[in-house]
């Protein structure tokens, strides 16, 4: 089996790509050949100055790393350090009906939340398409907003296979239901462009003062509270053991307990849960070469089969 992801570096990583996508996707390194890499080309579309792009592509790869990825299992590499995958967007794109592109719900969320609509960002899925084909994926393990770029994934390649013959496999997604969308501290599905995120390795200061913040409802203190409404009870859900999550379950629903003494809890729960990777990440920082080390190898790798992938493909259509 293999297994694919891809993580874009427009900013730092926060707890919702934690429990949506990097967990589960550390979970499977142990099932099958897995693949992660890091979506600078996707970045494109969002990030226009250089250095950042560079800065928050190598912090991804660290934070991933920190965060469980075993480069002795899983191979990780740079998005553009394979750029025969832009070849295969375009093949794909030949085939792509506009409808298709026009019914994505992420473009149109993106211009809503005032993005430029460039054709990059419009044509994104036909991208992400062809970084998921060209390495024969089987498996993708993502977030419940990337589902609909896996449906578009699996009409190209039928349209692929029934236009030029057997040539795609069709890829599963593979979304964890009790993590697919990790709310913000305003209650909207967690991102980095909306500003609701509460990242993995921000500093003490900044975690706690990301939870404070959280939105809350203004039920008095004595009043009960409902739990499964609240953001606060949904992310202390993902951190504490089970007769923690019950305990506060408890308090919630018996009033009595204010919502700012239920943020410190959980900002406490929080910092302990990713304690362990905060030490790895540190590791990680002192050895200097070590992430570049991971990720020549890392393309080194996804090149073998992207190769193998795409002379096939050119062979299937005529390009040889
Ligand atoms: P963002 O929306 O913050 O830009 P990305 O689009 O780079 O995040 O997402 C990277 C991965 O993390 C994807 O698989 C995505 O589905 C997952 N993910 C992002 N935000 C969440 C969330 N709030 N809940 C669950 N999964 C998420
Ligand atoms: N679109 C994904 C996101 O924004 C990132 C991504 C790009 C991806 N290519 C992929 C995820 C291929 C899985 C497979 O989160």
């Amino acid at each position: 089996m293999r297994i694919l992801s891809g993580i874009q570096p427009s900013g730092a990583l926060h707890i919702g790509n934690y429990f949506g996508m990097m967990r589960p996707a550390v979970a499977l390194q142990a099932e099958g050949e897995a693949l992660y890499f890091v979506a600078d080309y996707h970045a494109l579309t969002s990030l226009r100055d250089p250095e950042t792009l560079r800065a928050n592509s190598r912090r991804v790869a660290l934070d991933f790393l920190a965060c469980g990825l075993d480069p002795e299992r899983a191979t990780l590499f740079r998005h553009s350090d394979v750029p025969q995958v832009t070849e295969l967007a375009w093949i794909l794109s030949t085939l792509a009906p506009m409808g298709l592109l026009e019914r994505a719900t992420s473009y149109k969320d993106k211009l809503a939340r005032g993005m430029s609509a460039n054709v990059g960002l419009f044509s994104y899925p036909i991208l992400m398409a062809a970084d998921i084909l060209i390495y024969d994926s089987d498996v993708v393990p993502v977030g419940k907003d990337q589902k609909q770029h896996i449906e578009i994934t699996r009409d190209l390649a039928v349209k692929m296979n029934e236009t030029y013959g057997q040539i795609f496999k069709l890829p599963e997604p593979r979304i964890q239901p009790e993590t697919e969308t990790v709310p913000g501290i305003d209650g909207q599905k967690m991102s980095k462009s909306y500003g609701n995120n509460i990242d993995i390795f921000g500093d003490e200061k900044e975690m706690r003062k990301r939870v404070m913040s959280i939105v809350t409802d203004s039920t008095p203190v004595d009043a009960p509270k409902d739990p499964a409404s609240s953001t606060i009870f949904k992310l202390y859900s993902l951190v504490a053991p089970k007769n923690e999550i019950a305990e506060m379950r408890e308090r919630f629903l018996k009033g009595g307990t204010g919502y700012g003494d239920f943020k410190k809890q959980l900002f406490e729960k929080l910092w302990e849960y990713f304690a362990p990777m905060r030490q790895r990440r540190e590791e990680i920082l002192a050895d200097r070469s070590y992430i570049a080390a991971v990720l020549a190898r890392g393309a080194k790798r996804a090149n073998e089969i992207a190769d193998r992938v795409m002379e096939r493909v050119r062979k299937a259509i005529g390009l040889r």
